[in-house]
């Protein structure tokens, strides 16, 4: 299986001398092509730290990540835009759609900033729409849509782009159970379909449920990791509910 992610003894230290905060610890792990991982922990358990340092918003202090065995560590500035642009794609908590576009033109922003000719951006758009199910949101204003449509559109629009990597914080966080329930449907549909790769952080033990694998994590450590394996979406809950024990219900 060829490896999209790889982190090595990463470390990040906030503050300076007298005031140090360690919120990541040799972290290491790595991530498959086709996979949908997730990242749980408690709060302050550095989950943040570790996705802001993947999607380069953040610099590690030591240790290194490898994107498609390129390390983004050593990247100069000038270099790190064109790599966010082509290599990942965002999913924030709040959709940061624009609110003057269209579902389509939210959509096709994304191809049109990397140079995709007009009839490439009408076909992939309304590809990954009907992946992911809004195909007839496409001429809506975001608020015209519902909060999982939009949500979804967001998902389209990191997607439309083919990264190796899809970076997702807290996806569902301000999603009803219905709107969440579509949402992480769809990111089984894109992994399992487009062979897309997601990292997905979440303190909500029904999100990670969907997911291939967890990795949790305790003072900026990496704690355990739980493997999906053949198990249903529902004893696969049950799994996580207890390692979430085993970690004095502070997981989430
Ligand atoms: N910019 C920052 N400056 C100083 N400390 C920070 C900063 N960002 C995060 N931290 C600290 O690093 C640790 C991990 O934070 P964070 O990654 O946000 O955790 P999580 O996302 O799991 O809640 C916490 O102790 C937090 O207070
Ligand atoms: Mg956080």
């Amino acid at each position: 299986m060829k490896k999209i992610l790889q982190v090595q003894n990463l470390e990040k230290i906030y503050g300076n001398k007298g005031n140090l905060t360690n919120a990541l610890n040799r972290v290491n792990f790595d991530v498959s092509e086709g996979e949908f991982v997730g990242i749980m922990g408690a709060s302050g358990s550095g989950k943040t730290t570790l996705l802001n340092c993947i999607s380069t918003i953040d610099t590690a202090t030591a240790g290194s990540i490898s994107i498609e065995g390129l390390d983004i560590t050593a990247l100069k500035s000038n270099q790190l835009a064109e790599f966010r642009c082509h290599k990942l794609g965002f999913i924030f908590q709040d959709y940061n759609l624009l609110d003057t576009l269209t579902a389509f033109e939210n959509i096709a922003l994304a191809l049109t900033i990397s140079g995709c000719k007009p009839r490439e951006v009408e076909g992939k758009v309304h590809e990954v729409s009907e992946r992911l199910g809004i195909s007839e949101v496409l001429n809506k204003y975001p608020v015209q849509m519902s909060g999982g449509q939009r949500q979804r559109v967001a998902s389209a629009r990191a997607l439309v782009t083919d990264p190796a990597l899809v970076l997702a914080d807290e996806p569902t966080g301000a999603l009803d159970s219905k709107s969440a329930r579509a949402l992480l449907e769809s990111f089984r549909t894109m992994v399992k379909d487009m062979n897309s790769t997601i990292l997905m952080v979440t303190h909500d033990p029904f999100s990670a449920s969907y997911t291939d694998r967890i990795l949790f994590i305790r003072d900026g450590k990496l704690f355990t990791e739980l493997i999906r394996g053949g198990d249903s979406r529902k004893a696969f809950f049950d799994k996580i509910m207890e390692v979430m024990m085993v970690l004095g219900g502070e997981a989430a």
